[in-house]
Formats: structure tokens, sequence, C-alpha cells
């Protein structure tokens, strides 16, 4: 049976505008995040605390945090590879900090500059550092169904990864598709699996839509168990170290599926079509949401 409700973390300010050429300026990420909260998230995932050599376009990380309107018990994420990262996090007040890691050798070096299990050392400390200081920390794991680099990722490796991340003490979990190849039933395979090691309720699913079958896998993950999922406004986005990926999964479109099937999201869809619309006009493109392109034009 499906969720009566799920959790949706908008992942575009982050994500989605990560792989930008063009530098967007901070006041027009302030505006998008700020659409984003009236629109009704109860997470947004706002900054990356990383090296701006590695990521320009998320150089500008603490003018956004600072500028934002918070709205009270909504959660702001920052990406925090590092202490260097989380120390800038803290500063910034970010509600939760984000370590990331893979499930594949490869894509941990090409993405982190690092092994799996060197990155797992490298956020002891900053997994300590958000207990102490009271901030929520989440684990994202890449490639869990495949990687650009070493090509098959099997569900064990994803396992042994959410074992670690457990183990430093994570709130949740993230099992992500960056390069969009997982298709419905390898997703159960790998979230039945990763649930026997973390609960299901903490462990959420980040789909890319690079091969159209993110709705589909978000789907196949409520029917067994997922409620948490990320997507992006406007579909927005790539991975910068995952050469050809596309964006996160439309938020318009996976808020336009769950109106259908009644479950309950709390955002609502109008605003985000207007905000995939406003950031979209920024980049001087068309919106990739089929549902947000449908619905604004109207
Ligand atoms: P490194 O070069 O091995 O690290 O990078 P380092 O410690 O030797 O530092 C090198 C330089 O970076 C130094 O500066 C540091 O100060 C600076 P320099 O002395 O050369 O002037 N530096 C930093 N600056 C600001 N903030 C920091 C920071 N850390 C170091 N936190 C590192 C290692 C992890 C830092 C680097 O590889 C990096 O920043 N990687 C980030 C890659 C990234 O952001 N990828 C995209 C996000 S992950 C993603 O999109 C996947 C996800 O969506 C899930 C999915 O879809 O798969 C989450
Ligand atoms: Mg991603």
């Amino acid at each position: 049976s499906l969720p009566k409700q799920v959790k949706i973390v908008e992942v575009g300010p982050r994500d989605g505008l990560q792989n930008e050429k063009e530098t967007i300026s901070a006041e027009v990420k302030i505006e998008l995040v700020n659409r984003l909260t009236n629109a009704g998230f109860v997470n947004i995932e706002a900054a990356s605390f990383v090296s701006p050599k590695w990521v320009p376009q998320m150089a500008t990380s603490t003018e956004v945090m600072a500028g934002i309107t918070r709205k009270a018990g909504v959660i702001y994420s920052a990406l925090t590879p590092n202490m260097k990262g989380f120390e800038s996090a803290l500063l910034a007040s970010a509600d939760e900090v984000v370590i990331f890691s893979s499930a594949s050798e490869a894509f941990a070096q090409k993405n982190i500059n690092c092994s799996i299990a060197e990155s797992i050392e490298r956020f002891r400390d900053v997994a300590a550092a958000a207990k102490q200081h009271g901030l929520r920390l989440r684990g994202s794991i890449s490639c869990a169904f495949g990687c650009p680099y070493q090509g098959e990722v099997t569900p064990e490796q994803v396992a042994d990864v959410v074992k670690l991340m457990r183990d430093l003490g994570c709130d949740e979990i993230d099992i992500a598709d960056t390069i969009g190849v997982g298709t419905p039933r390898h997703v159960q395979t790998v979230m039945q699996l990763v649930a026997q090691e973390f609960p299901i309720a903490q462990i959420s699913g980040h789909f890319h839509d690079t091969y159209g079958q993110a709705l589909a896998n978000i789907y196949a993950s409520m029917e067994v168990g997922v409620s948490i999922f990320h997507s992006s406004v406007a579909g927005l986005g790539g991975c910068p170290y995952a050469k050809g990926a596309t964006g996160n999964v439309a938020t318009e479109d996976v808020l336009f599926m769950m109106q259908g099937l009644g479950i309950h999201t709390g955002v609502d869809l109008n605003q985000v079509v207007d905000a995939g619309q406003f950031i979209s006009q920024h980049l001087g493109r068309k919106a990739v949401s089929r549902a947000g392109n449908a619905i604004a034009a109207k």
C-alpha cells in the first residue's frame, strides 16, 4: 500500500543550481528559496559548503543562507564534505548538514577526491560536531544504481555504505540515483535491502531523471515503504562530476502525481510552478518540468 503522506525535500537551489555555468546572483537564489519556503516545503537544500574551486556556483552559500527569510519548522540543509564545510554551515545557521559519499569507489574519487573509507573517516568529526551543536545529520549515497565510471553497482555495495552512514549517526540517508539509470524493480530491491540496515521511514529516494525513470522509481519506492523524496523545481540540475547527468526529477511532476494519488505533501503546486517559471526565466530557458509547463501554459 502507498503512504498517506510523503516528505518532499526541495533540492533545486543546491543540486539544481550547482551545475549552472553562468553565475547566478545570491539575490536570485534567495528569491528562489523564499518562494519555495512560501510554497510549503518543510525541507529545502539551500546551500553547499564545498570547495569553490570544485563547484564555483555554490560559492555564495554563506550569502544565500544569510539572506533567506526562514520559516519556523522548515529545515534548511547544506552540504558539508569536511570540517571546513561544517564550520561554514554552522556559522550560516544551517538546520541540517549533509555528508555525501558514494556506493562506487570510482565516483567517490571523482566527486570528493578520496575513497569511500577515507570519506567516512573524514565525516566522523563532522558527525560528532553536528550532534554537539544539535544539528540534524543526513547522509547521501551517490551512484546507488549505477556509476558513470565503474558501471555496475550492487545492492550490497549500497547497503555497506548505509551501514557506515548509520553508524556515524545519520538521522536520514539518501539513496541517490546520480545518473538516473535505476528502474523500478531494481530500485525496490535496493530499498528493501537497505531497509534491513536502517529504518525505512528515514530513507529517502534521490532520483535524477536522465533516463525518464524517476517518477516510476518514486512510485516503486513508495510500494516498499519509502516516504521521503528529493526533487528539483523546474527539473533543474545535474551533477558536475557525472557527465551527461541531468536534473533531479521535477518537483512539479512529483507533486502532480502525489495529488492524483491523494498523497499529502503540504506543498502548493501552483506556487512551485511560479517558482519554476521564475528561475527558468533567470536561466534563460524553458523549465524541464512537464506538469509545470502544462500548468503554466493554462
Ligand atoms: P581536496 O582538494 O581533496 O581537499 O577536495 P583539500 O582539503 O586538499 O582542499 C583543497 C582546497 O579546497 C583548499 O584550498 C581548501 O581550503 C579548499 P586551497 O588551499 O587550495 O586554496 N576547501 C574548501 N573550501 C571551502 N569549503 C570547503 C572546503 N574544503 C576544502 N568545505 C573536497 C576535497 C571534498 C573539498 C572537494 O573534492 C569538494 O569540494 N568536492 C565537492 C564536490 C561536490 O560538491 N559535488 C557535488 C555535490 S554531491 C552531488 O551532487 C550528489 C548528490 O546530489 C547525490 C547524487 O545525486 O548522487 C548529493
Ligand atoms: Mg543529486
